[in-house]
């Protein structure tokens, strides 16, 4: 389950149903931020879709240079994860990401794999459907607003279509999603509603 390499020979990924794929960006396993991926993941597979997960803590993906090395080059100039990630996520209908709020933004670990972005063949991301949760230990969704407007100022540049944010706030718990059957059914719905979409 932790190396795309190993989900796409597991053949995870398939043509005539739709793909769902979770982008774990906590550094802790079975924390807030992978409760929250795993509900909407499970809400899709509800709804008929394959669903596949990676978690960006245990691939190697190297944070960006800028020696823009891709820009010349058509491909990046590290050779790490990234590579075998873009492609599962080419092959993949709907996004669902996750990050935790550190210091009002992302983990070091989702913004390391935001930066690749810019390395890539942008019509990767044109008209994808894109699902993003966010926990945090703070008590109202306001930590983490430079987070989501970041994230939509991205959507919006590059063309990906922003379904849903759920914003968790209050989670201070490791399982703190896990005891709130209310949030992940929230979160189980909108993978069961984005699988209605278009
Ligand atoms: C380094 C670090 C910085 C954090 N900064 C914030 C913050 O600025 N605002 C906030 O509300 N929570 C903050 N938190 C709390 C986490 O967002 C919260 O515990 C979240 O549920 C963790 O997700 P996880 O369980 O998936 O790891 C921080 C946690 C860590 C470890």
């Amino acid at each position: 389950m932790q190396s795309v390499k190993q989900q796409t020979e597991l053949g995870a990924v398939t043509t005539d149903r739709k793909n769902i794929l979770g982008i774990v960006g906590s550094p802790r396993r079975g924390a807030n931020t992978e409760t929250l991926v795993d509900s909407v993941l499970e809400g899709a597979a509800e709804g008929g879709a394959t669903a596949t997960k990676v978690i960006l803590q245990e691939m190697t993906i190297a944070p960006c240079r800028a020696c823009n090395y891709c820009q010349k080059n058509g491909k990046c100039v590290h050779d790490d994860d990234m590579e075998s990630l873009f492609e599962l996520m080419k092959k993949s209908d709907i996004w669902v990401l996750g990050t935790p709020i550190y210091w009002w933004g992302p983990s070091a670990q989702f913004k390391a794999f935001i930066d690749r972005w810019y390395g890539v063949n942008p019509t990767i991301f044109q008209g994808k459907q894109v699902i993003l949760t966010i926990p945090m230990g703070g008590g109202n969704d306001h930590y983490a607003r430079h987070t989501v407007g970041m994230f939509k100022d991205i959507c919006n540049y590059l063309g990906m279509i922003c379904v849903e944010i759920i914003v968790a706030p209050g989670m201070n718990g490791k399982t703190s999603v896990r005891e709130s059957s209310q949030l992940r059914e929230t979160a189980r719905a909108a993978g069961i509603r984005v699988m209605n979409e278009k």
